[in-house]
Order: structure tokens, then C-alpha cells, then sequence
């Protein structure tokens, strides 16, 4: 972490984390660990786990309502926090059968650590040269066509419409947030469009702007996929543990054993 204020990542801690995943994903795929994932012991683990997992949901919901006083804490604890969930998860997950739903879910999960983390670490970066004000002043990624005069008139408009909006906030970091689109909708809707016809003119809807936005969006979407699946998994289990059992014993902790 870089400083108290505003915590942040280092890309040697999220190799080390990421290692630590795969350490343990070569673990559970090897024949030593003990138990079944229904086994007492493995099921507290996917429990612990899930806990551990919901803390990207509080960074999402944090980040999007505007609540959250410091939002790089909270980014720093939904990737800690998810590294430990998956720890537990693949130890729950050890000597099941993964060519099935809920491999699929775990797969899911796995592919989340190892895409978020190469967004973190390699397009982030990019995207943080890219918009470094400075970087444009020193003709760093500037593209060939930019009218300074038209990007100055650009900014001074997005100050005073940050002036009304979010007094407090810095113009080159701010994006509106739920909390501004339900209060303020007109200057918020206003503010995005500045947002976007500046990225349009330092061209940062190409290249590294582009698929920095990809990569957000796919590791968004996978985590909805991966948090429905994993409610899935934890409904059928809990509730339909017969049909989860099929022929077989339930040999687990459930509610209800509808499906048989
Ligand atoms: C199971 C694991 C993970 C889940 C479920 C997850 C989930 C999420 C979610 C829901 C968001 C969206 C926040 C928003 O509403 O904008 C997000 C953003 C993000 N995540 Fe993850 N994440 C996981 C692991 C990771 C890891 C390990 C890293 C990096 C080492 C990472 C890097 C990022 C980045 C860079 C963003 C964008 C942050 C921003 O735009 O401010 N994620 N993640």
C-alpha cells in the first residue's frame, strides 16, 4: 500500500496474491487434500468463503451509491478479500467433480482473479499514462488532431459544472455517481456527456481506452455470472439437496430435501 490516504495495490502484492491462488489451485487439484465438499470441515470452508466473497458486492455498492469516504480502500479489500474467499472456496471445492454447474461457477470465480488482476496491473497502467494530464501537456499519447484551445474551453465547462454538482471533487477524477444521478439528473447527464466528448477528443476511445472499458465490462459481467451461479449453487444445496444428491447419500448440511 502506498500511503494511509489512499491505499492502493502494488503489482508485487497482487502477483503475490495471484500466486497464492494458483499454489492453491494446484492443491486442490492433487490427490492430497482429505474430505468431500459436503464433508463438516469443507463445508465451513465454502462458507467462510462466500463471507470473504461478498466483499466486491460492498466495494460495487459503496462505490456506485457515492458512501464510501475512501473508494481505493474498499477496491483494496474486494481484491484481498475475494484472493482469501477463493483460498477457502478451492479447498471446499478439492476432490468434487468440477466438470459440472458448479465447477462451471468455480471456473467462473478462478478466471475473475487471474482477469482482474491483469486489468489491475497491465491496462490500468496504460489507461493512467493515457490520462495523466501531463502526459497530454508533454505530447505523450497525444493524438495528432488535438485542438488545445477546444480542450481548455472543454475543462473550464467541466469545472463549473463540478462547481454546482460536486464542489469539493477534482475535475479529472470525478465521474457522477448513483447518489449525483437521483439528486442532480440534468447536470449529472450533462457532466458524463463532457466526460465523454474529452475522451473523444484526446482519443482515448481508442487504444488503451478501449480496452481498458472492455476489460472492465467483461470482469463486471463475469461477476454477475459468477455471484448468480454461486447463489444458485447455494439454493440448490441448501434447499434441493435431494435433486443436488441424485442417487447418492446427502452427505452435507442442508434445509430441505426437495427434488428427490
Ligand atoms: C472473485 C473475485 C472477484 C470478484 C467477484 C470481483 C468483483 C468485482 C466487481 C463487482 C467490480 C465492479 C465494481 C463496480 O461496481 O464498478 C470489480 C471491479 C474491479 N475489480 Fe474485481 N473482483 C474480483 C477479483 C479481482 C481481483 C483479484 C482484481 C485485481 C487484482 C480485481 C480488479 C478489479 C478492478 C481493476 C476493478 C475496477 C475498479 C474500478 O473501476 O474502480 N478484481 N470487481
Amino acid at each position: 500500500m502506498t500511503n494511509q490516504t489512499r491505499p492502493d495495490l502494488s503489482n508485487q502484492t497482487i502477483l503475490l496474491l495471484t500466486g497464492l491462488v494458483v499454489i492453491a489451485l494446484i492443491i486442490a487439484l492433487s490427490p492430497f487434500l482429505p474430505g468431500q465438499p459436503g464433508s463438516p470441515i469443507a463445508q465451513w470452508a465454502a462458507a467462510t468463503g462466500v463471507v470473504a466473497l461478498l466483499a466486491p458486492i460492498l466495494f460495487s455498492l459503496l462505490k456506485r451509491s457515492g458512501l464510501s469516504v475512501n473508494p481505493p480502500f474498499w477496491f483494496v479489500t474486494h481484491v484481498i478479500s475475494a484472493c482469501i474467499g477463493v483460498l477457502f472456496i478451492l479447498f471446499h471445492a478439492a476432490n468434487g467433480n468440477w466438470l459440472s454447474p458448479p465447477g462451471a461457477v468455480m471456473i467462473l470465480m478462478l478466471f475473475l482473479i487471474f482477469q482482474g488482476a491483469l486489468l489491475r496491473t497491465s491496462v490500468s497502467a496504460q489507461f493512467s499514462h493515457l490520462f495523466a494530464r501531463n502526459s497530454i501537456a508533454s505530447g505523450f499519447g497525444k493524438p495528432e488532431s488535438l485542438d488545445r484551445n477546444k480542450l481548455q474551453v472543454l475543462i473550464e465547462y467541466k469545472q463549473s459544472t463540478l462547481a454546482r454538482l460536486e464542489p469539493c471533487a477534482s475535475e479529472a477524477l470525478f465521474s457522477p455517481n448513483l447518489r449525483h444521478w437521483i439528486t442532480h439528473p440534468l447536470l449529472s447527464l450533462r457532466y458524463q456527456r463532457l466526460i465523454s466528448m474529452e475522451a473523444e477528443m484526446i482519443g482515448a476511445r481508442q487504444g488503451a481506452g478501449l480496452i481498458m472499458a472492455w476489460s472492465r465490462r467483461l470482469h463486471m459481467l463475469a461477476a454477475t455470472l459468477f455471484f448468480l451461479g454461486l447463489l444458485a449453487h447455494v439454493i440448490v444445496v441448501l434447499f434441493f439437496a435431494g435433486y443436488a444428491a441424485g442417487d447418492g447419500e446427502i452427505d452435507w448440511w442442508y434445509i430441505t430435501a426437495w427434488g428427490r
